[in-house]
């Protein structure tokens, strides 16, 4: 259903960013009106924005006095998604100021308000701005976490606006699940989420892999990250997709290389989510050179595989004889096809009993369900008194932001009560 958004611009050089941000809800068929602040105009002028949402834009509350216009968008709105938010703006906001026309419609907003904060790393991590932020996500607002990397000028760090077909996708996850999806309720967490499929060298050119995206495992990411959590991501091949705001990534391409770089990251991990699709068998031997069809010494007919070390079930093992913290949360995925004796539910519970997790996410796949999909849908297993016997939460289809959200409130849940 389209949604009536309200894209606000705070004056920062990020402002030519908002220009794609409104594209990205026009071009998804919401509606859209923009209210920069007066100071934003001087970094883009109102034509492209009105060329952009096709609505006059204005920025003062004097302006269209005779449709109360500085209460009617505001109370409009199913959305408002301000982008950059400067660190004025926000301590506007946090200050319950009505001195534009962009902070008088937030306060009659009763819509999700996700702010995506643009500034200097010094600025950021101002006492000041920090508590205009705490303030603001004390009263439900959304501040999305900025990202990491190159500001205006020669200086990098936190402060950076993510790019805004991101902040659209993540705004849009708010506007469907509210304003708790991207809660601090991870703050001071360390969350350890593998992605994709692990790639087994042949040669130097060759390889065996899988059809896993990692979109999945980066939407895990994206929620965790949002919810204030130190989030590494152990990553092996994916589609390009957006780095999670301060998220560290950890490139590990095969199984092996994977399963190293978990044992590493998992000892201090609260939190561990598998959801990269691992391969079960290698070559036994990697070619260092090009396999050439033909020569006398390779056969490239058969393939000699040997086992791959299940990654999941060490954890688990480790944390049973104490290697990793008890209190460590371990979440693993099963994605079935299901078969001519059992549905793919049925597989996911046996899954889960083998592996010992504690929770298990159960994807039916196949006829080109789920890889490599925006969509995604199954069952939420939680191991409980018995594993054999779980917990079963179905999951409905949806995207994996909102899958995600709904998986980081059972692995909550199950945090809470340790
Ligand atoms: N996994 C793992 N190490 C492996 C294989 C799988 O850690 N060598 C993890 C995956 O990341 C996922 C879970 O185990 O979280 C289930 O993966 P899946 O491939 O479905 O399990 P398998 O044990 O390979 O089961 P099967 O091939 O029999 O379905």
């Amino acid at each position: 259903m389209p949604l009536r958004v309200v894209i606000g611009v705070g004056g920062g050089i990020a402002a030519y960013k908002a220009a794609h941000l409104v594209r990205y809800f026009t071009e998804k068929g919401h509606h859209v009106n923009v209210i920069p602040t007066p100071s934003a105009l001087k970094f883009v002028g109102a034509a492209t924005f009105e060329a952009l949402s096709g609505h006059p834009v204005s920025t003062d509350v004097f302006d269209s006095v005779d449709e109360v216009q500085h209460v009617r968008l505001g109370q409009e709105a199913d959305l408002i998604v301000i982008a950059p938010a400067t660190a004025d703006l926000m301590a506007r906001l946090a200050g319950g100021r009505a001195d534009d026309l962009l902070t008088s419609s937030c306060l009659v907003a009763t819509c999700p308000i996700v702010l995506a904060p643009a500034m200097h790393t010094e600025m950021w991590e101002n006492p000041a701005t920090t508590a205009n932020v705490a303030t603001l996500r004390k009263r439900g607002i959304v501040v999305l976490e900025p990202s990491h990397g190159r500001l205006t000028g020669k200086d990098t760090g936190p402060g950076r606006l993510p790019e805004p077909d991101h902040i659209g996708t993540l705004a849009l996850a708010v506007a469907r699940c509210g304003a708790s999806a991207f809660d601090h309720s991870l703050e001071g967490r360390k969350v350890v989420i593998t992605a994709g499929g692990t790639v087994e060298p042949l040669d130097p050119v060759r390889f065996l892999s899988n059809a896993s995206s990692g979109r999945q495992g980066f939407a895990l990411a994206d929620v965790a990250a949002q919810r204030g959590a130190q989030v590494t991501i152990i990553q092996a091949r994916t589609e390009p997709l957006p780095t999670p705001s301060g998220a560290t990534i950890v490139p590990a391409m095969s199984a092996l290389e994977l399963k190293a770089a978990v044992d590493e990251h998992a000892q201090d991990a609260d939190v561990v989510i598998m959801a990269a699709a691992v391969a079960d068998y290698r070559p036994v031997n990697a070619a260092a050179s090009k396999m050439k069809k033909g020569a006398n010494d390779t056969d490239l007919s058969t393939l000699e595989l040997t086992e791959n070390p299940d990654i999941l079930a060490a954890l688990v093992k480790q944390r049973e004889a104490g290697a990793i913290d008890a209190e460590t949360v371990i979440v693993g995925f099963a994605a079935e096809t299901g078969d001519d004796k059992s549905t793919p539910l049925e597989h996911g519970i046996r899954k889960l009993a083998k592996k010992g997790c504690d929770l298990l996410m159960c994807n039916a796949v196949g006829d080109g369900r789920v890889f490599g999909q925006e969509d995604n849908a199954g069952w939420l297993l939680t191991a409980g008194e018995s594993a054999d016997k779980p917990v079963i939460t179905e999951v409905h289809t949806g995207p994996k932001l909102d899958i995600a959200v709904q998986m980081w409130n059972a692995v909550e849940t199950l945090m809470n009560e340790r």
